[in-house]
């Protein structure tokens, strides 16, 4: 895509290898349903590819801010259910409270080609995600025998944690995915070539994480509005 310095999906070849794809499918829940699924549905376009094209797709993710190890609430075994629904393939939910153990393990080894793994709430591993740790890297890079690594969590894109930054180090092959390149290149023409007067338009909760975001944006555009 033009204007995008970074190796995508098109760029390589899944066929027959594994590969782990970050999502963000941190999907606002209400007794268990996901109330609204546009994260979910946001990520079908790399995942739909990877599948067409062959490869063994395990897909990982973080939900919510599980405070003491694994929590049945922020499972994400209802994610799982929705995507079976959406798509075209066997789409298998590795429960498993240390999100790369046996459960994991088994699961993966028995895919074939063009099938889908979703593993269980990275942040089930408390620090060892949120931290970066290099252990869990590893361990996430080794249960897709350090083949490939797909960051498509454009949500969770500003954390340097094991799932979105750490595993990096352990694969052979990393790329962006659809929705990483389809907001980076909006984003990034948005803020570097405006056209002005440039309106930024910000929304949200976590007022904290957008301080830098406000002081950012503050030295370009001309008129900065902030909503809830
Ligand atoms: C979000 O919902 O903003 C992202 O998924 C990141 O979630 P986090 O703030 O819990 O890291």
């Amino acid at each position: 895509m033009a204007g995008l310095n970074k190796v995508s999906v098109d760029d390589i070849n899944v066929k027959g290898k594994k590969v782990l794809v970050r999502c963000d499918f941190n999907v606002p829940l209400k007794d268990g349903v996901i109330t609204n699924d546009n994260r979910i549905t946001a990520a079908l376009p790399t995942i739909k590819k990877l599948v067409a094209d062959g490869g063994k797709v395990v897909l990982c993710s973080h939900l919510g801010k599980p405070k003491n190890g694994p929590e049945d609430k922020f499972s994400l075994a209802p994610v799982a259910k929705r995507l079976a629904e959406l798509l075209p393939t066997t789409v298998v939910f590795a429960k498993d409270d240390t999100v790369v153990g046996e459960n994991a393990k088994k699961a993966v080894a028995e895919m074939k080609d063009g099938e889908v793994v979703l593993l269980e709430n990275t942040r089930f591993r408390g620090n060892d995600e949120t931290k970066n740790g290099e252990g869990f890297s590893k361990e996430l890079a080794d249960l897709v025998d350090n083949e490939v690594f797909v960051m498509d969590a454009f949500g969770s894109a500003h954390r340097a944690h094991a799932s979105t930054a750490g595993v990096t180090k352990f694969v052979k092959e990393t790329a962006v995915g659809y929705l990483m390149q389809k907001e980076i290149t909006y984003l990034g023409n948005a803020v570097e070539n405006p056209v002005r007067p440039f309106v930024a338009i910000l929304g949200g909760a976590k007022v904290a994480d957008k301080l830098n975001v406000i002081s950012n944006l503050l030295e370009k555009c001309d008129t900065l509005i902030i909503g809830g």
